[in-house]
């Protein structure tokens, strides 16, 4: 909701307010973001009354000795004017570089599309705010957009040159925010290839924080979503300020506390490199960052933003669509796969209740190891004969719908594209380019490119009955040909003209965003793209870390994990099917391991998995995701997901402690009058686990790690508690309830909870 009122401009959401004023000078400044208020005299003003100018700062002109540009709570910071906090905009005209914007106009409209870039939709109007800089001719237009249901406001600029010299965009953010700080801190998210986005929380110290990708890419290193968090805050209470970006390449936040306790905040495109000439009537347009903010901590926050996600960023098509449980067979096979195997598997996975089969890597040209084949989307009928559409058949006779991985962006040396267009690639001509996975990236600001890229994806679509994609991106870009101009955003720009073209001509593929996991993980990729692979890591415990991570900004539904084989392949640590599935059920399933190689037992496990997922999949895919504990803060980590009449708490052991404490489950979001069904989910205890002690019950002497015990159990088991029973909803919500007690040596029975190191639970909730 949007209103005017003289000078200020209010915008509305749910439940937050932001209030905007045109000051004195013509200036546009916040003089409050929080909690919603009605009117604009409910406004506090945030902006300090300054009679007069103290120190060294500097009277905006001699007529306005009690105005500095450095005291405001500016929408947008230029240099040369007496504001010196960095600047969030720097242009130049040939050698200047001062800039003085003020206000000119406003107009109200419905919200349109960013000129190539992706746009959330569900905004019901768009307030565009003009300010001159009429010495140089140029525009300044802010973009105001209200996601009310959301309760998330995004921001973009335009810059409109209207002068016969060039103007030069040095840098544009997106958004910058002041607040007044209140022993603040800062979540962000940084992270690297199979251990992405750990959240890391640091006190505000004065000075500047940024946090940046410079990789070309958002990239696993510093994910754009970060946010701010009033002392004494936790997941549960306190005000929280949120702030992501529309966008998957170069991008910067910069977090400034300067002296008299304003925190500036800026969310944009980074400066790396960077540099747009714009010619007389030319526009250049940032990507859009998006703001929230909440009183009910981290988790209130997060709950925003998977709203948000759910509804404005992720094609419309998707909205709340169930999605598959998938088989991806990367981590069982790799590259060494024939048709007999592919088959065999298809077979399994379709009996274990599995609803589609994704043929990963390996599948086309000469790719048999990662030195050859990208850029020859053919499929290789040697280890295929009869093609993908023959496959796709074969999946289909057996239930299965058919999905394939593709790296479009991507060649090889050794491969027939580049050998026909070795200008394609992203180079500088002077260098040997630099390499990474032996492979380089294509240049897509050229058109032929796009189109290439285009046509490559689009064939193998239509050559077979295929419905979902995993389209991966494995390297980061390097030997750029330009710096200093606007190269990494015309690349980015170029990447998302291919996507909106085949989202736009395949509506009902399932697209999932993969760069070597979660190495372009944003709300970019999300527009096209309504899934992500998160992480190259697939051990449970780790990925639990990453999921933690990703839920202060996304929702379950863009989480895509997979149960794996129980040695993890990133750090060889071993659990049990049942605890990696306790982790890759928050959120979309998938299961990559070699079917063939399951115990019966497994298969046991694996559809009871299945069966209980399906059971309570909108639950998994859409409910809202909370962090009731975390393994930063101690030896347990619990993760509730809620959906009006049921909830399901997931808790995890790091390491099973001697002599441990009472354990009791609680829950957030419940209704307190109201009575909740709680049962565990069955899990099964191999008789291994027990080791030697196995013999206490036994009949006959087992060995252990010998031939009988390995026979036995990979047939039978042993059943975990049982637990299950009525509690009130204040039960849970405060005291919450008694768990089994721990295993502590002695005394398995089904009253005992036998969890052990990494291991996990499951606990549905039911209202009656
Ligand atoms: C990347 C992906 C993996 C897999 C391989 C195939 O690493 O993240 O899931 O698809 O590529 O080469």
């Amino acid at each position: 909701m949007f209103t005017q009122e003289k000078d200020y401009f209010l915008f509305s959401t749910a439940t937050t307010s932001l209030v905007l004023h045109v000051n004195e000078v013509g200036k546009l400044v916040c003089e409050y973001y929080g909690s919603r208020i009605s009117s604009l005299e409910e406004a506090p003003s945030l902006t300090s009354p300054h009679p007069f100018i103290q120190g060294t700062s500097l009277a905006y002109d001699e007529k306005h000795q009690n105005v500095s540009l450095d005291y405001l709570h500016n929408e947008f910071s230029t240099p040369g004017k007496g504001d010196f906090h960095a600047p969030s905009l720097v242009l130049s005209e040939g050698q200047e570089v001062v800039f003085d914007f003020v206000y000119d106009s406003f107009e109200v409209k419905t919200p349109e599309k960013i000129p190539g870039l992706p746009t959330p939709h569900g905004a019901k109007e768009e307030v565009v705010i003009t300010c001159l800089e009429k010495a140089r001719k140029a525009k300044l237009r802010l973009h105001y957009l209200v996601y009310e249901e959301e309760d998330v406001i995004g921001r973009y600029l335009e810059i409109v040159n209207e002068n016969e010299a060039v103007l030069s965009v040095h840098k544009a953010a997106s958004l910058q925010l002041c607040l007044l700080n209140h022993g603040d801190s800062l979540v962000s998210l940084y992270g690297a290839w199979a251990n992405e986005l750990n959240p890391e929380e640091a006190p505000l110290r004065h000075g500047r924080f940024l946090n940046e990708s410079m990789s070309g890419l958002s990239s696993n290193r510093h994910n754009p979503f970060f946010l701010i968090k009033e002392k004494g805050g936790d997941a549960q209470h306190g005000a929280c300020y949120g702030f992501n970006l529309v966008y998957s390449g170069n991008h910067q936040e910069s977090v400034e506390l300067d002296t008299f306790e304003v925190v500036t905040i800026q969310s944009g495109i980074s400066p790396f490199l960077f540099k747009k000439d714009l010619a007389k009537e030319e526009h250049f347009y940032t990507p859009m960052a998006v703001m929230s903010y909440s009183k009910e901590g981290t988790n209130g926050l997060s709950l925003h933003y998977q709203d948000f996600v759910n509804d404005c960023v992720i094609p419309s098509v998707w909205k709340g669509r169930i999605r598959p449980i998938v088989y991806n067979n990367w981590e069982a096979t790799m590259f060494s796969f024939n048709k007999a195997k592919l088959t065999s598997l298809m077979k399994e996975a379709s009996a274990l209740g599995i609803e589609l089969f994704v043929l990963d890597d390996g599948w086309f040209g000469e790719r048999n190891d990662d030195r050859h084949g990208l850029g020859d989307w053919e499929c290789n009928t040697k280890k295929i004969p009869g093609g993908l559409a023959s496959l796709s058949k074969e999946a289909k006779k057996l239930g299965l719908k058919f999905g394939i991985w593709m790296e479009p962006e991507m060649v090889n040396k050794a491969s027939k594209c580049y050998q026909a267009h070795p200008d394609w690639i992203i180079h500088d001509g002077v260098h040997e380019p630099t390499e990474g996975r032996h492979q380089y990236l294509l240049d897509l600001r050229k058109k032929e490119v796009q189109d290439f890229v285009y046509a490559s994806v689009s064939n193998v679509l239509n050559s077979a009955d295929i419905s979902y994609l995993k389209w991966d991106c494995n390297r980061m870009m390097s030997d750029f040909p330009e710096g200093y101009t606007s190269f990494f955003y015309d690349d980015v720009v170029g990447l998302y003209s291919v996507l909106e073209r085949l989202v736009e001509d395949f509506p009902n593929v399932l697209f999932e965003n993969c760069a070597s996991g979660g190495n372009r993980f944003d709300l970019g990729m999300l527009s096209y793209f309504p899934q992500s692979w998160l992480s190259d890591d697939t051990d449970s415990f780790q990925r639990l870390t990453i999921q933690a991570g990703a839920a202060y900004g996304y929702p379950l539904s863009v989480m895509s994990n997979h149960v794996a084989a129980k040695t993890s392949n990133q750090l060889l640590r071993l659990t049990s099917l049942d605890s990696k599935f306790d982790v890759a059920s928050f959120g979309v399933l998938g299961y990559e391991l070699d079917l063939n190689d399951l115990t019966p037992l497994d298969k046991k496990i694996i559809q009871g998995q299945i069966a209980y997922y399906k059971e309570h999949r909108p639950l998994f895919q859409f409910g809202h995701r909370y962090q009731l504990a975390s393994f930063k803060e101690g030896n347990d980590e619990a993760v509730e997901i809620l959906a009006k009449d049921e909830a399901i708490v997931g808790r995890y052991e790091k390491l099973q402690k001697p002599s441990p404490e009472e354990a009791r489950l609680t829950a957030v979001g419940l209704d307190e009058k109201s009575h909740y069904l709680y049962q565990s989910r069955p899990e099964s205890l191999s008789m291994k686990k027990f080791g030697h002690l196995v013999n206490m019950a036994s009949p006959i002497h087992l060995k252990e790690e010998g031939f009988l015990i390995n026979t036995i159990s990979a047939r039978h088991d042993l059943a975990s508690e049982v637990e299950k029973g009525m509690a009130s909803g204040t039960a849970l919500l405060s005291g919450g309830v008694a768990l089994a007690q721990e295993w502590s040596g002695v005394g398995y029975s089904s009253e005992v909870r036998l969890v052990g190191d990494f291991g996990g639970r499951l606990y549905a909730l039911k209202k009656r």
